[in-house]
């Protein structure tokens, strides 16, 4: 089986990545071919693996250069790239361009490469195409009504997906992913990312700033997790799904006080004392409207996706995929 990562440079990319070389299969094939196509150029792969990794450059919103990944017809793709929310927010035209452009010049890529050529694509969205005003759950079939740019890109990428797998060109399948947390590495330019640093910064010794008050709510699950539902995705009967291939993933409900509790339970008061309330009135700002309501996948965990169920869960399984299950902050 050859596979394509489009965004394979990202963290969830690379995370997934480095699954399939320790695994050298996907559901019970074996792997044959990895690409991994990234806006910029890949660090070559560390973890050996008993199929070929090759990294290329490809910038997805050219139509021609996107053509160029289906030479060799891959026969799972998924599309991970895209540029995150707060920066697609800040830049319409590059959000627009990627988030939505790069996706149409997939699918045509695809559809274009005929002779039957019908690959699985699994597409990454998120809850951020969901917006209040909220009923008390909110499942796959709640409308969609975004409150940024990123969440109506998204919105729109699920429609054209939808649209491509109807018309037979491709089969398809969206995940709406939680907030990734802990997201390890360098703080992004995700709206979400101080979610992750007053847990990550904390746990290595090093202060983090809080710069909204505690009442923020979010929906996390674990970049382990994000990996799951990629792996799971790529073998699902998608006859299942019917006409909606769309799936809320399952996570856990949270505000940034039950993070702080949760990091209280697992990692103590020394490394809750890191954690410096500092606030930002534009983030505060942000925050207001960041109303995340409980989310209900019961259609992905009918179909077998499964994750985290408590924040004390998803810190422990920072500590022992990122950190080697130690706390570094405790011995300093
Ligand atoms: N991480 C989260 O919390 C989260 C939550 C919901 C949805 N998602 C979605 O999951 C996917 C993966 O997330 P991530 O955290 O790994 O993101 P990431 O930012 O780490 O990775 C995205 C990758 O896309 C690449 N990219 C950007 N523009 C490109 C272009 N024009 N051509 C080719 N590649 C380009 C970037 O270089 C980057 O390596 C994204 O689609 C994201 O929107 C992530």
């Amino acid at each position: 089986m050859k596979i394509l990562i489009i965004g394979g440079g990202g963290m969830v990319g690379q995370k997934l990545a480095h699954k399939f070389a320790l695994s050298g299969t996907c559901g019970n094939q074996a792997i044959t071919q990895l690409t991994l196509a990234d806006a910029f150029a890949v660090p070559e792969f560390t973890i050996p693996s008993n199929f070929p990794v090759k990294s290329v450059v490809a910038d997805i919103t050219n139509p021609a250069i996107a053509q160029s990944l289906f030479t060799d017809k891959p026969d799972l793709v998924f599309h991970l790239a895209a540029v995150v929310s707060g920066e697609a927010e800040a830049n319409f035209e590059k959000g627009y361009s990627v988030n939505l452009g790069g996706i149409t010049n997939i699918l045509e890529a695809i559809r274009l490469t005929g002779n039957g050529y019908k690959p699985r694509l699994v597409f990454t969205s998120s809850v951020a195409v969901y917006g209040g005003p909220y009923r008390e759950n909110i499942d796959d079939d709640f409308h969609l009504q975004p409150r940024t740019s990123y969440g109506t890109q998204k919105a729109m990428s699920e429609l054209l997906l939808n649209d491509y797998s109807r018309r037979g060109f491709v089969d398809g399948i969206t995940l709406r992913l939680p907030t990734i947390c802990v997201r390890p590495g360098k703080p992004n330019k995700a709206a979400s990312g101080l979610f992750s640093n007053i847990l990550r910064e904390p746990l290595v010794g090093i202060e983090a700033i809080l710069p909204a008050d505690k009442s923020a709510p979010n929906y996390f699950a674990t970049p382990r997790s994000a990996v799951g539902f990629l792996l799971h995705a790529a073998t699902l009967d998608t006859s299942l799904l019917g006409d909606n291939r769309a799936l809320l993933m399952p996570g856990v409900w949270g505000t940034v006080g039950d993070e702080i509790d949760a990091l209280r339970r697992v990692a103590g008061d020394d490394i809750v004392a890191l954690i410096k309330y500092e606030p930002d009135p534009a983030v505060e700002r942000m925050l207001a409207n960041w109303n995340f309501p409980r989310f209900v996948s019961s259609r992905a965990n009918s179909l077998g996706f499964t994750a985290e169920s408590t924040l004390d869960e998803i810190i422990q399984i920072h500590i022992d995929d990122e950190l080697g299950g130690k706390i570094p902050g405790l011995e300093k």
